[in-house]
């Protein structure tokens, strides 16, 4: 039987972290993935650049059924902390826009960061390790290496004293992503909080997906809103529905059946526009004059899309009454509607929900009712905004989780 102080279930973000830190304190360690090479969601994260951390990180980047939660973690284990990491290493870096910083050259850099720094620590990491069953072991007066977990793997039967969950979300199946850590917590009696799809691009369907797929490729700068949560950030039209860093970011908060919000002129108003055009004398048809203003694909399409609307876009500015023009600024800065859905786990960047932080320490990550047994990363229910926000988490955690495994 072969023994380690600490079992790392997952070579993912939070993982690594957690395994490089704790074989750092002198623990022996190792890590057990089941897939045939560690930190796939890292290689193919930020478009193969990996936005890695944010400098503007707060508690209310992130969601979870507790918003206490994360705070500690996140304050312990900073964006600083992490750039110190990436610095000692000479990775080139660059903040790209709302403080997310992305590596200049390949995604694996980070990677290879976690791995020397693993390798440093004398972490043993084992792919393509399937665990079949995890039982504890009878309560003794533990010390710090008294074997409190067997692991039945692929790879042979494992004993060790502290058992770290860091095996993720439900997003991109084909990428690896299980449900494993859900059922090793409720094996448990941890409870887990509902999950769903996140950071993921929403469905239309009916007239409404024609349009899309009219419009596919278009992107444009936004307002979006949908439970009193707003976002400003760019919008694509896609051949499903749409997407980009606004949709994605709004899906954190969208429930299914509800509405959502959005204004395509973020930084203009509309209504005065029309009016000064008015003074000015135009005597462009109104689509040429939002043509100016709005992508003239977009305008070409979306004022047919409306009955209202329709009538208007050959009219000049003139021609136009105080209805046509409320009809207008409705229809673009005000436009409403359902999504049928979304993209789901198979596009998603993140799972909403997971492990319930209330059954789980924010000081040590260890499940309060069970000893020896940890939760980090995007396994728990706390899910941070696009920018770098989850991978934070999962170095935070990680790190947090590490020091008393
Ligand atoms: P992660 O999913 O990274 O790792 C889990 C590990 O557990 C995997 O290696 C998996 O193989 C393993 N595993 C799963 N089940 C197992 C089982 N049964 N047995 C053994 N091993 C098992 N975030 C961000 O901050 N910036 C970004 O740029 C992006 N970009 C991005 C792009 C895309 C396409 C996706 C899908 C996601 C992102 N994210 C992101 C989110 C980010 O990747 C995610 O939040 C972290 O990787 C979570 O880290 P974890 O270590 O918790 O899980």
């Amino acid at each position: 039987m072969t023994y380690f102080d600490c079992v790392v279930i997952g070579g993912g973000a939070a993982g690594l972290m957690c395994a490089a830190q704790a074989g750092l304190r002198g623990r022996s360690v190792t890590v057990l993935d089941h897939a045939n090479k560690v930190g796939k969601k890292i290689l193919m994260s930020g478009g193969g650049r990996c936005n890695f951390t944010n400098y503007y990180v707060e508690p209310s980047n992130y969601l979870s059924n507790n918003p206490h939660f994360c705070k500690s973690a996140l304050s312990r284990y900073t964006q600083y902390d992490f750039l110190e990491l990436v610095n000692r290493h000479g990775l080139a870096y660059h903040e790209k826009t709302l403080g997310q910083l992305f590596c200049d050259n390949k995604a694996k850099d980070i990677l290879n960061i976690l791995l020397a720094e693993c390798d440093n620590a004398g972490v043993r990491i084992a792919t393509e390790c399937s665990i079949h069953k995890v039982k504890a072991l009878p309560a003794e007066t533990p010390t710090t290496n008294t074997p409190r977990y067997t692991l039945e793997t692929s790879q042979g039967d494992i004993q060790c004293h502290s058992l770290v969950v860091a095996s993720g979300g439900l997003s991109i199946p084909t990428m690896g992503a299980t449900g494993f850590g859900y059922d090793l917590a409720k094996q448990f009696g941890l409870r887990i909080t509902p999950r769903l799809a996140s950071l993921v691009p929403f469905t239309f369907k009916g007239d409404l997906l024609a349009t899309a797929q009219n419009l596919a490729g278009v992107a444009l700068p936004v307002n979006i809103e949908s439970q009193n949560q707003t976002f400003s950030e760019a919008l694509l039209f896609t051949h499903k529905g749409i997407s980009g860093p606004a949709v994605l970011q709004i899906s954190n908060y969208w429930l299914p059946e509800q509405t959502i919000t959005i204004n395509f002129l973020p930084n203009a108003d509309l209504a005065q526009q029309i009016a000064t055009w008015q003074q000015e004398g135009h005597k462009a048809e109104l689509k040429n004059l939002l043509s100016r203003i709005l992508p003239k694909r977009f305008v070409t399409e979306w004022l047919t899309i409306n009955s209202a609307t329709k009538e208007l876009a050959d009219k000049t500015v003139a021609q136009l009454s105080n209805i046509n023009i409320e009809q207008l600024v409705s229809h673009l800065q005000k436009w409403q509607c359902i999504p049928a859905g979304t993209e789901g786990y198979k596009t998603a960047e993140v799972t909403l929900g997971g492990v319930n932080t209330d059954d789980v320490s924010s000081k040590t990550f260890e499940a309060k009712k069970v000893p020896g047994l940890f939760f980090v990363g995007e396994v728990l229910d706390v899910t941070g905004w696009l920018g770098g926000f989850n991978f934070q988490w999962a170095w935070a955690s990680g790190y947090c989780a590490a020091q008393f495994v």
